[in-house]
């Protein structure tokens, strides 16, 4: 379990400082920039009510794992919606939308999609290749990048994944510098 709280922990915080900087790139205004910084903070927030041995099971899920797994963006949403702005409490239930329309839990496609929601996939996208997770080794950051341009316009936003391009290019990806729980849990 703690493994999956650290996967859990530092991931959020990188994907919250990566969609920020893909929203500044995007031009949002500063009230959709904050938002990004808290919808990349608790999108996977719903995970805290998945099965903590399904959250790190080393190989592919089975049907009903999967289905399992794929209620956390309601249940974020449920957890959110009374708390924070509807908008961000939206973001999270659509985050695992595609461009393509083939994601879930609706397969809403395109501009239906909440652009939030369409920053956070491709940040969430390119720290899961980038990290050490429990149930997959870490992949190169080239391999990332890759990934997001061969998927732009079926998975990912064209308009989002250029601008995370653009920041690649640059080399104006936030560095991995979020705390782990071990650094913030050290005895002083
Ligand atoms: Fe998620």
């Amino acid at each position: 379990m703690k493994g999956v709280v650290d996967d859990l922990y530092g991931h959020v915080h990188r994907v919250a400082d990566l969609a920020i900087a893909i929203g500044k790139e995007m031009s949002l205004d500063p009230a959709n920039v904050k938002r990004l910084s808290l919808v990349g903070i608790l999108h996977d927030v719903g995970k805290i009510h998945i099965d903590p041995a399904v959250l790190a099971k080393p190989g592919p899920l089975d049907d009903m794992e999967r289905d399992h797994m794929r209620r956390h963006p309601e249940i974020g949403y449920a957890m959110i919606a009374q708390k924070f702005d509807r908008r961000v409490a939206e973001a999270i239930l659509y985050h695992h939308e595609r461009w393509d329309g083939f994601g879930y839990p609706f397969g809403l496609a395109g501009e239906k999609i909440p652009l939030l929601s369409r920053i956070v996939l491709v940040a969430d996208a390119f720290d899961a290749i980038t990290s050490n997770r429990a149930y997959q080794a870490a992949l190169p950051v080239d391999y990332a990048i890759n990934e997001i341009v061969v998927n732009s316009g079926t998975q990912f936003d064209p308009a989002v994944a250029e601008a995370f391009l653009a920041l690649a290019t640059r080399g104006d990806l936030p560095a991995k510098t979020a705390p782990t729980t071990k650094d913030v849990l050290a005895p002083t």
